[in-house]
């Protein structure tokens, strides 16, 4: 699918208040775990954005009734799933493709989950390992989409987890909502919990205990009624915004502060970043604030180990920021970076080098010295939402004009994300 160009130029200081659509993890989550509860779940403030969309049509496709009295409102009617009359299209949706793989393994008939040129291209034998470990059966032709599944009777199992990933995760504890016996997996880090909160809220026995979570089959999910708090993912490039851009004072409200989600906050405090956050309550059984920012002289800093996992998604927009901090900033364990929607590390790498940057990328992480100055150029989002937003924010500190080529991808994650840069006063 080929999307418009952004044009971003250098702006003066960003001033408001202002909140971010809901949090996509949750809202894939949200219509997959509807689907299959026995009743009606009403959801609210859901995110209507590109990956969140080709869940939402897949349970559709699966006979999953959903009305939608709003954009961002979905009243699921869940409980049983009906085969689909053609492979499942999951876009670039590497959660709704992972997510639903666990979900259909335990169908009682087959189904083929497909999805873009880029999600095909994504590593799909980590799900398909456990999966098979369980009795599924499942088929990925060298371990990418399509996912070719049949029915089979699922086995629980006790699974060590090679990679911290929720999706992983995520996937064997769906497929053990149909198991027989008790399904245990062990997380080598703190990968984000909304299926676990999720599903315990739906009634399922999840129990948690440190890095083990263990899922005992209790019958068909409750339905559920939910308010998708703000993504911090996406809260990230106004944060960033807000801190390199000077004289900037910018409040994001009812964002979702769940502590698997945060650690970006900590290392952009660290860097000693002007950040105050305000608990306000909770939603969806997730902790909920508001996010003060002030423009700061940040300073580089050192990131590895847990931390990398609970802001997994925010390392292309902490590069800018490193681009503009004082000092060293050293990045490491952060390999998975190389399978998200693209290899992030090689292509905010050469995207930045396009604009000036003297960026070293390393095996599982990168080097940056700064500050750097900036030039406004041509660069390319490789239909990469988090990539594109990135590069808008490193073209508002830029000399000159940024055209972010195909940028307007933001909106598989952050659907209004130029109409915010420019209600907070960006040139967009
Ligand atoms: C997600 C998990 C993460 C993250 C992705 C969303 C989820 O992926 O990068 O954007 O909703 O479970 P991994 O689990 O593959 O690390």
């Amino acid at each position: 699918m080929s999307r418009g160009n952004l044009t971003i130029r250098r702006s003066d200081a960003l001033h408001g208040e202002t909140t971010v659509p809901g949090d996509k993890s949750i809202s894939h989550r949200a219509v997959l775990f509807g689907a299959i509860a026995q009743g009606v779940s009403h959801v609210r403030d859901w995110l209507a954005a590109g990956d969140t969309e080709a869940s939402l049509r897949s349970i559709q496709a699966l006979g999953v009734h959903v009305e939608r009295p709003k954009e961002n409102e979905l009243i699921i009617h869940g409980g049983k799933l009906r085969p689909a009359d053609a492979p499942l299209n999951l876009a670039n949706a590497g959660t709704g493709i992972r997510l639903l793989a666990g979900i259909m393994a335990g169908q009682s008939f087959e189904s083929v989950l497909d999805g873009s040129k880029q999600l095909r291209r994504r590593p799909m034998k980590r799900i398909v390992t456990p999966l098979q470990m369980m009795q599924a059966n499942i088929n990925a032709v060298g371990g990418f989409a399509p996912l070719y599944i049949k029915p089979s009777v699922l086995h629980g199992i006790t699974y060590k987890m090679p990679v911290a990933s929720a999706q992983v995760k995520s996937a064997v504890l769906l497929a053990g909502l149909y198991a027989k016996g008790a399904t245990a997996i062990v997380q080598p880090g703190p990968a984000r919990d909304h299926t676990e909160r999720m599903l315990q809220s739906a009634g399922a026995d999840v129990v948690v205990d440190g890095d083990t979570i263990v899922i005992t089959p209790n019958g068909a999910l409750r339905p559920f009624d939910l308010t998708v708090p703000g993504d911090i993912s996406s809260a990230a490039f106004l944060i960033v915004a807000a801190l390199i851009v000077p004289g900037s004072d910018v409040t994001i409200k009812h964002v979702n502060l769940n502590p698997t989600r945060t650690g970006l906050l900590d290392v952009l405090q660290a860097m000693d970043a002007d950040i105050s956050i305000t608990a306000t309550g909770s939603e969806a059984g997730e902790p909920v604030g508001d996010i003060h920012v002030r423009h700061s002289v940040l300073k580089g800093v050192e990131i590895g180990g847990d931390v990398v996992v609970r802001m997994i998604d925010e390392f292309p927009i902490l590069m800018v920021a490193a681009l503009c901090a004082e000092g060293e900033t050293i990045v490491r364990d952060a390999k998975e970076l190389r399978v998200k929607e693209t290899d992030r590390l090689a292509v905010m790498t050469s995207e930045l080098t396009k604009m000036g940057a003297d960026i070293t990328e390393t095996e599982d992480g990168f080097h940056i010295t700064g500050p750097q100055v900036l030039v406004g150029t041509t660069v390319e989002s490789h239909d990469d939402h988090r990539i594109a937003m990135s590069l808008a924010v490193a073209g508002l500190l830029a000399d000159g004009e940024t055209v972010i080529d195909e940028g307007e991808c933001a909106g598989d994650s952050f659907p209004g994300f130029v109409d915010t840069l420019r209600y907070l006063g960006a040139q967009v």
